[in-house]
């Protein structure tokens, strides 16, 4: 288990840089972590919360790679020249986003539904990156994709185009755009991928114990790259390897206080903190079985005084 590539996936509004230096301050740091996705805009300028998420003082250490949601190639190489701009060399495209309202335009798991689209937009992607410069500044590209719209067997043609580009790596979600987060991934899918894919693959999807990895991996063993999102987000040690139940509370507190803290340097007020704390708290509190009556103090908690200490009964 201790080769294969570990990576925390863009959770948008959850996995921030204040969450990922925690989490990798307690745990140790994970090998890769994506940012939420971000979008070209008119001004090349970066949105406040944008710039913070990518400044590298704010990165320090941590493999990070960010993600763009486009269907443009133009904007996506813009983009990804500012990017670059501030040191990145790997760019992650999201193809996977489920949204209606991302959809309905087109991006994200709605590119899928216009494989020819997709294919050109790849095509004008590479040939402007081949005339940039080559050797160590080239920029890589990989790609995080659901296997389709509405079925999984829209997935092998959209798997051709991938393999005709130079991805760095292709992460696959195998779900289609109609299951949202609903039905299980489809493994065979995933299967093909990891047969047919000219880029290494990496998996994605509902990995949400300690067991749960062991038993995928177990039945994938070329598997070298797993992505993990609500499962790291509701155990933040679940890759950490073993801990006794000591350990692990004890982490979860220092973890736990270091989000906390960095949201409160945000300056974006009380209610914003909490809204923030208690989003974690949709997944981290399946972690503590029986506390119902906590998670019930957390979820109504109005002041930051309310919320510590009913976080407290539970630490
Ligand atoms: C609240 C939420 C926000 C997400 N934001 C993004 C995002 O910005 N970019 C992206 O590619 N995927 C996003 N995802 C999808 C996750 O990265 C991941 O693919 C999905 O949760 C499946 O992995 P998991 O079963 O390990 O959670 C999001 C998922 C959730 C639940």
């Amino acid at each position: 288990m201790s080769a294969v590539k570990r990576y925390l996936a863009p959770m948008e509004g959850i996995t921030t840089y204040v969450y990922r230096n925690a989490q990798a301050a307690v745990y140790g740091a994970l090998d890769k972590y994506f940012t939420p996705f971000l979008e070209p805009h008119e001004k090349r300028s970066f949105k406040k919360r944008e710039l913070q998420e990518i400044l590298p003082e704010n990165n320090r250490g941590l493999f990070v790679v960010p993600q763009i949601l486009t269907n443009r190639a133009e904007g996506f190489l813009e983009l990804a020249a500012s990017l670059q701009d501030f040191g990145y060399r790997e760019i992650n495209l999201n193809l996977g986003c489920p949204s209606r309202t991302v959809v309905s335009k087109g991006k994200g798991s709605g590119f899928l539904a216009f494989p020819e689209e997709l294919d050109r937009f790849f095509d004008a992607v590479f040939s402007e990156l081949d005339k940039r410069e080559g050797g160590d500044g080239r920029l890589r590209i990989s790609v995080k994709t659901r296997l389709g719209m509405e079925r999984p067997e829209e997935f092998p043609r959209l798997l051709e185009i991938f393999n005709q580009y130079p991805l760095e790596e292709l992460i696959v979600h195998p779900r289609v755009q109609q299951d949202y987060y609903n039905n299980t991934p489809d493994l065979e899918q995933y299967r093909l991928a990891q047969r047919e894919s000219r880029a290494p693959v990496c998996y994605n999807g509902d990995l949400f114990t300690g067991d749960g990895v062991e038993a995928f991996l177990a039945e994938f063993p070329e598997t070298e790259r797993i992505m993990l999102g609500r499962g790291l987000i509701r155990n933040p040690g679940l890759l950490a390897g073993k801990m006794t139940e000591q350990e692990k509370r004890e982490c979860f507190r220092r973890f736990h206080e270091l989000v906390l803290e960095g949201y409160q340097a945000w300056n974006m007020g009380e209610r914003n903190v909490l809204f923030k704390m208690k989003e974690l708290w949709f997944y981290q509190i399946r972690e503590f079985p029986g506390a119902e009556k906590t998670a019930k103090r957390i979820k109504k908690a109005q002041t930051l005084g309310e919320y510590e200490a009913a976080v407290r009964e539970l630490l």
